[in-house]
Protein backbone atom coordinates (compact mmCIF):
# COMPACT_ATOMS: atom_id res chain seq x y z
CA UNK A 1 0.00 0.00 0.00
CA UNK A 2 1.21 3.50 -0.37
CA UNK A 3 3.08 5.14 1.85
CA UNK A 4 3.17 9.25 2.80
CA UNK A 5 5.24 10.68 5.30
CA UNK A 6 4.25 14.40 6.90
CA UNK A 7 6.61 17.23 5.55
CA UNK A 8 6.06 20.50 5.82
CA UNK A 9 2.71 22.63 6.57
CA UNK A 10 0.80 24.75 3.99
CA UNK A 11 1.26 27.84 6.13
CA UNK A 12 4.95 27.42 6.09
CA UNK A 13 5.07 27.42 2.42
CA UNK A 14 5.42 31.03 1.37
CA UNK A 15 4.16 31.69 -2.58
CA UNK A 16 6.40 32.77 -5.31
CA UNK A 17 9.97 33.52 -3.46
CA UNK A 18 9.74 30.81 -0.44
CA UNK A 19 11.12 27.55 -0.51
CA UNK A 20 11.44 25.35 2.52
CA UNK A 21 14.05 22.53 3.19
CA UNK A 22 13.21 19.51 5.03
CA UNK A 23 15.01 16.39 5.51
CA UNK A 24 13.38 12.87 4.56
CA UNK A 25 15.25 9.64 5.10
CA UNK A 26 18.23 11.45 5.23
CA UNK A 27 17.85 13.64 1.76
CA UNK A 28 17.18 17.30 1.84
CA UNK A 29 13.87 18.12 -0.12
CA UNK A 30 12.84 21.63 -1.07
CA UNK A 31 9.13 22.42 -0.91
CA UNK A 32 7.61 25.09 -3.50
CA UNK A 33 4.07 26.38 -3.75
CA UNK A 34 3.45 27.27 -7.53
CA UNK A 35 -0.08 28.72 -8.23
CA UNK A 36 -1.39 27.19 -4.95
CA UNK A 37 -0.22 24.10 -5.98
CA UNK A 38 2.37 22.41 -3.52
CA UNK A 39 5.64 20.80 -5.10
CA UNK A 40 8.43 18.65 -3.88
CA UNK A 41 11.73 18.00 -5.33
CA UNK A 42 15.53 17.31 -4.11
CA UNK A 43 17.17 20.20 -2.55
CA UNK A 44 20.44 19.47 -3.56
CA UNK A 45 21.28 20.96 -7.31
CA UNK A 46 22.77 18.12 -9.31
CA UNK A 47 25.39 20.25 -10.97
CA UNK A 48 27.06 21.18 -7.89
CA UNK A 49 26.47 21.63 -4.19
CA UNK A 50 24.07 24.11 -4.00
CA UNK A 51 20.37 23.98 -2.16
CA UNK A 52 17.34 24.89 -4.21
CA UNK A 53 15.78 26.21 -1.62
CA UNK A 54 18.21 29.37 -1.66
CA UNK A 55 16.84 29.88 -5.68
CA UNK A 56 14.39 31.86 -7.27
CA UNK A 57 10.89 30.35 -7.98
CA UNK A 58 9.68 31.85 -11.30
CA UNK A 59 6.40 31.14 -13.65
CA UNK A 60 6.84 27.33 -11.97
CA UNK A 61 10.50 27.15 -12.34
CA UNK A 62 13.67 26.87 -10.07
CA UNK A 63 16.63 28.72 -10.57
CA UNK A 64 19.92 27.28 -9.08
CA UNK A 65 21.48 30.10 -6.88
CA UNK A 66 24.99 28.67 -7.98
CA UNK A 67 25.71 28.74 -11.61
CA UNK A 68 21.86 29.68 -12.44
CA UNK A 69 20.59 26.45 -13.76
CA UNK A 70 16.61 26.29 -14.12
CA UNK A 71 14.60 23.39 -13.43
CA UNK A 72 10.92 22.92 -14.46
CA UNK A 73 9.40 22.01 -10.89
CA UNK A 74 6.58 20.48 -11.37
CA UNK A 75 8.29 17.62 -13.35
CA UNK A 76 11.98 18.39 -12.66
CA UNK A 77 13.52 18.86 -16.09
CA UNK A 78 16.49 20.49 -17.03
CA UNK A 79 15.37 23.53 -18.81
CA UNK A 80 18.92 26.02 -18.99
CA UNK A 81 22.32 25.09 -18.90
CA UNK A 82 24.80 24.05 -17.21
CA UNK A 83 22.19 21.63 -15.61
CA UNK A 84 21.42 18.57 -17.54
CA UNK A 85 20.20 16.19 -15.24
CA UNK A 86 16.51 15.90 -14.25
CA UNK A 87 16.16 16.40 -10.44
CA UNK A 88 13.71 14.00 -7.92
CA UNK A 89 10.06 14.85 -7.67
CA UNK A 90 8.13 13.49 -5.00
CA UNK A 91 4.70 13.08 -5.85
CA UNK A 92 3.12 15.55 -3.07
CA UNK A 93 -0.86 15.40 -1.02
CA UNK A 94 -2.07 18.33 0.76
CA UNK A 95 -4.77 16.98 3.67
CA UNK A 96 -5.90 19.96 5.92
CA UNK A 97 -2.99 22.22 5.29
CA UNK A 98 -0.32 18.91 6.09
CA UNK A 99 1.63 18.14 3.46
CA UNK A 100 2.63 14.51 2.32
CA UNK A 101 5.23 13.25 0.34
CA UNK A 102 4.85 9.67 -1.18
CA UNK A 103 7.60 7.61 0.47
CA UNK A 104 6.55 4.28 -0.73
FE1 LIG B 1 23.27 24.42 -9.58
FE2 LIG B 1 25.66 24.71 -10.71
S1 LIG B 1 25.20 24.04 -8.70
S2 LIG B 1 23.72 25.17 -11.56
Amino acid sequence: SEQWTLLAEVADISPDTGTLRAVLDGEAVCVYKVDDRICATQDRCPHGNASLAEGYIENGTIECPLHQGVFDIASGAPLCPPVTTPIKVYAVKVEDGHIYVRTG
